[in-house]
């Protein structure tokens, strides 16, 4: 197991679109298994193969961790088959270190896809749970939770980190 440098905004690699698994073999669990080290080690809720430089449709999440009582969710392939409601929270990610914002998303969803052993899963999800899958899959279309912004925020928000970053270069 290795962790493995997350890649930060605006890096192009994180508005590549992810390329599905064709078999779960070692190479694949070996990204898992350094994906859930990187995340746990950040620490993280979730992360996605391309925040880690690798373009394939695979995520990983442990929404309930706290002190080492690891519960890891792995999803291969994920496609979200069903979703509906709405709800609003405040959202982060690894890959836009310092800044949060609200995001409007479905309240419930149902993902299938294959589990890190390249089994068929199905999760029917609420609550966080939900969020975190429609951020993680986001990402392996490309999407960061700041796409899903109205225009306004998002203007807000690239100026915000345009200044961070360069407060972050002059600091370094
Ligand atoms: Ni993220």
């Amino acid at each position: 197991m290795a962790i493995r440098e997350i890649l930060t905004y605006p890096e192009p690699l994180l508005k590549k679109l992810s390329k599905p698994v064709d078999e779960v073999g070692d190479e694949i669990k070996t990204l898992i298994s350094d994906m859930l080290e990187t995340m746990y080690e950040a620490p993280g809720v979730g992360l996605a193969a391309p925040q880690v430089g690798v373009l394939k449709r695979v995520i990983v999440l442990d929404i309930e961790y706290k002190e080492g009582e690891r519960q890891p969710i792995v999803l291969v392939n994920p496609e979200i088959i069903e979703s509906s409601g709405e709800t609003t929270y405040e959202e982060g990610c690894l890959s836009i270190p310092e800044y949060n914002a609200e995001v409007v998303r479905a309240s419930e969803v149902t993902v299938n896809g294959l589990d890190g052993e390249g089994h068929p899963l199905s999760i029917k999800a609420d609550g966080l749970l939900a969020i975190a899958l429609q951020h993680e899959i986001d990402h392996l279309d490309g999407i960061l939770f700041v796409d899903r912004l109205g225009s306004m925020k998002r203007d807000i928000f690239r100026r915000k980190y345009k200044k961070l970053m360069k407060e972050r270069a002059e600091a370094s």
